[in-house]
């Protein structure tokens, strides 16, 4: 994300937040503590309305913010895959001695989010964001040090819920919130699948999207190795 996407997110998000909080303070104290106005007894109803509208922005502000990290898709459909046909715009992306061997890296290359996994002298590339909550592969540093996971089998593990993804084709070869990720991994694993069953158990109407615990095939790009440094194929600008 470029420095003036992320100040403009944290700008807006910190806008709404303040709105949110000062709506319901506003009305609390207009309710509670209406001063002159407790003559006209029409404070209540204003009140109320102050309330509930901060209420309800402080919920679509967390949906956006809480939601991947509960494990829920954001209603933004994945985009198609991209056939390999047409990844045909070779770009270097690093040079092979700045992977560490086996643990996911993700970089930008024109822009794009890569994750490239370096496996002894070959590398391979998929999609940085998960295709499950759209969290990236490659882990957050520094504030949430959620780590990148070494690869085991063959297959890239996403740090977030567990799903995993085969290197090569980026097939899904494990759901997120498996038994066997929870067990081992308290909150992100276990606590937010129940979260995620309770928040998902009420029913919704049909123009909302149903948060699903499926995680989708992960794109994948051509990537080689050439006199040390890594290319990979995107699509034509
Ligand atoms: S974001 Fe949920 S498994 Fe990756």
């Amino acid at each position: 994300m470029s420095p003036i996407l992320a100040f403009l997110g944290v700008t807006i998000l910190g806008t709404w937040g303040l709105a949110a909080i000062a709506l319901v303070a506003g009305g609390i104290i207009l309710i509670f503590f209406p001063g002159d106005a407790q003559t006209s007894s029409g404070h209540i109803l204003p009140g109320v309305i102050m309330i509930i509208a901060g209420g309800g922005m402080a919920a679509v502000m967390s949906g956006i913010v809480m939601g991947p990290l509960l494990g829920q898709d954001p209603p933004i459909p994945i985009k198609k895959l991209i056939p390999v046909s047409k990844l045909t715009r070779w770009v270097k992306a690093g040079s092979l001695r700045d992977f560490e061997d086996g643990l996911p890296k993700e970089v930008r290359v024109k822009s794009k989010r890569v994750l490239i996994i370096r496996m002894g002298d070959k590398a391979y590339a998929m999609g940085a964001l998960c295709s499950h909550a759209r969290l990236p592969l490659g882990g957050l540093a520094p504030l949430a040090p959620i780590k990148p996971e070494p690869v085991r089998d063959g297959c890239v593990m996403c740090p977030f819920h567990g799903a995993r993804f085969e290197l090569e084709t980026g097939k899904v070869v494990r759901e997120p919130f498996d038994s066997q990720f929870n067990s081992q991994h308290p909150i992100l694993g276990g606590l937010q699948s129940k979260l995620w069953k309770l928040l998902s158990a009420p029913p919704v109407p049909p123009m909302i999207p149903k948060p699903s615990m499926k995680a989708e095939t992960q794109q994948t790009y051509p990537c080689k190795v050439e006199g040390g440094d890594i290319m990979v194929a995107l699509p034509p600008k």
